[in-house]
């Protein structure tokens, strides 16, 4: 009798315990690897949301594609197949993940990376986690090597060239180093197996000048990108203490698009309906265009004031609508307008800089499955001072312009204004 309880009694422990452990096991495995986005006060810098954040329906304040022809070579809505995972914003409304990191010793001067602390706002954190726990073990996790940026930052002629004569900033024209690093994370959660790779069999046809077309391991072409995705890219701090103050960075990549038909048409458009807005769908593409160097440029306003508005959301439900600040994960995946990311931002596309005999616009035939024809890469015609004045402007890979500082060059290439261009804004315009 005594021996069956005892027996019952060691079972239902056992049961216990295994309960008990596999909803601790099963809790720890859900808990979000995501970073919260959390504010980091500095004193040499202005306050940064570092950690995961987003932006969301980003307004398209400018879409210009006049610099090509037919226009539709150019288009600044995401590609066919990414526009599903888009909605509800518009195709030309691409959300977008960030995530910004301090690495500290990244700055010698060790007086600009101080914390500054506000009693009042650390005590408004109600999460278990405190804000002050929570920013050492983030730093601590970070703390160390500077990471490799990728794709490599343009060099500092460039940036100077740029700051000076595209995007008007005050000497000096690169901006100041900071501690901080952005990558763009993926905004959707779909995954794609499909892994793209450069074929390695490229042609000696028409001309070494044209790369081989990406296209991914089964030899159909790869997906079409209108915006990078670039990781540890130093941040810069430009126009300190002005109106104008901003974080920024740019670097440069491929953007491609699947096309029907790039046969000049009478339609006031210039292409057929089937390209606009985003290009072709993968299935009933001809073609897969390619503008190589095209410069990918996030400028982050940090002195604005009420200047820059940001975007209004949909009118909030209840009134427990997340502040910006708040410090749960669901800032990483807040896709409301106008997204978790607290201050205004603009992100452009466009054509200036680069190198020169890297920078082109190229097109490949694509066959009916989908698959690349290797020999047909071509060449097609951008005028990169459409709508404006170029500095140093170059006309393609086949033209000879000086360049570095050293040869005597201004130091970067299609500097000033003008050229194909995609500028999306989280603010409001007035
Ligand atoms: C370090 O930063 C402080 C505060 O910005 C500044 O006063 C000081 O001159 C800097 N020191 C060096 C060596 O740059
Ligand atoms: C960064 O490192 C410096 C020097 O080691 C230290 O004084 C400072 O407190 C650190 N800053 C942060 C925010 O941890
Ligand atoms: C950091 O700066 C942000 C933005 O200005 C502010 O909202 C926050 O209260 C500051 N936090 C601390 C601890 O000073
Ligand atoms: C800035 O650009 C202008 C032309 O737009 C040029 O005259 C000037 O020398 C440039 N300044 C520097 C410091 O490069
Ligand atoms: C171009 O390549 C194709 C197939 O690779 C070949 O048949 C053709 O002769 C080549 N043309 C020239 C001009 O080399
Ligand atoms: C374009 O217009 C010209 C004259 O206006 C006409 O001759 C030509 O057939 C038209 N082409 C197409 C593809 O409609
Ligand atoms: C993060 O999100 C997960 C899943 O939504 C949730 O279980 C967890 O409590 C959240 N963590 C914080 C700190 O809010
Ligand atoms: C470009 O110009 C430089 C100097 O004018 C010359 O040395 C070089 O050979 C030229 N390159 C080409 C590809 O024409």
């Amino acid at each position: 009798m005594c021996c069956w309880c005892c027996c019952c009694i060691i079972i239902l422990a056992l049961v216990a315990l295994i309960v008990a452990l596999s909803v601790t096991l099963t809790r720890k495995h859900k808990a979000s690897p995501i970073e919260p986005s959390q504010w980091l006060n500095l004193t040499g810098y202005p306050p940064i949301p570092t950690g995961v954040s987003t932006i969301a329906q980003p307004e398209a304040i400018v879409e210009i594609s006049g610099c090509v022809s037919p226009a539709t070579i150019w288009s600044c809505a995401l590609p066919k197949e990414e526009q599903a995972a888009n909605a509800p914003s518009q195709p030309d409304q691409p959300n977008m993940r960030l995530e910004i990191s301090f690495v500290n010793g990244s700055v010698v001067n060790s007086s600009m990376t101080q914390t500054t602390r506000r009693r009042r706002d650390l005590d408004r954190v109600s999460n278990a986690v405190s804000a002050g726990s929570f920013i050492r073990s983030h730093l601590l996790r970070i703390r160390g090597q500077p990471p490799t940026p990728s794709p490599g930052v343009p060099s500092l002629d460039d940036q100077k060239f740029l700051g000076n004569t595209t995007d008007g900033n005050s000497p000096p024209f690169e901006g100041e180093q900071t501690p901080f690093y952005i990558s763009f994370i993926d905004p959707t959660k779909v995954i794609s197996a499909r892994l793209a790779k450069r074929s390695g069999n490229p042609f000696q046809n028409i001309t070494s000048l044209i790369p081989p077309p990406s296209v991914n391991s089964d030899g159909t072409a790869a997906a079409a990108t209108l915006l990078p995705l670039p990781s540890s890219q130093p941040l810069r701090l430009y126009n300190r203490g002005l109106p104008t103050e901003h974080y920024g960075f740019y670097s440069y990549f491929d953007r491609s698009i699947f096309l029907k038909s790039i046969q000049p048409t009478n339609s006031s458009f210039g292409g057929v309906p089937a390209d606009t807005n985003g290009g072709s769908s993968f299935d009933s593409a001809t073609l897969r265009c390619t503008w190589a160097q095209t410069r990918f440029l996030v400028q982050i306003w940090t002195n604005a004031g009420k200047s820059k508005p940001l975007l209004q959301g949909p009118t909030p439900t209840s009134s427990s609508a997340p502040s910006p600040t708040a410090t749960d994960n669901s800032s990483a995946n807040d896709f409301t307008r106008p997204g978790s990311f607290p201050y205004p931002v603009t992100i452009t596309l466009d054509r200036h800089g680069g190198t020169e005999k890297e920078k082109m616009i190229y097109c490949y035939n694509m066959d009916t499955d989908g698959k690349v024809i290797d020999s047909s890469g071509a060449f097609v015609l951008e005028d990169r001072s459409f709508g404006g004045v170029l500095v140093n402007p170059t006309e393609g890979p086949f033209s000879n312009v000086t360049v570095s500082p050293a040869d005597g060059g201004p130091g970067g290439i299609d500097g000033g204004t003008g050229g194909c261009e995609c500028q999306w804004a989280n603010w409001l315009q007035n």
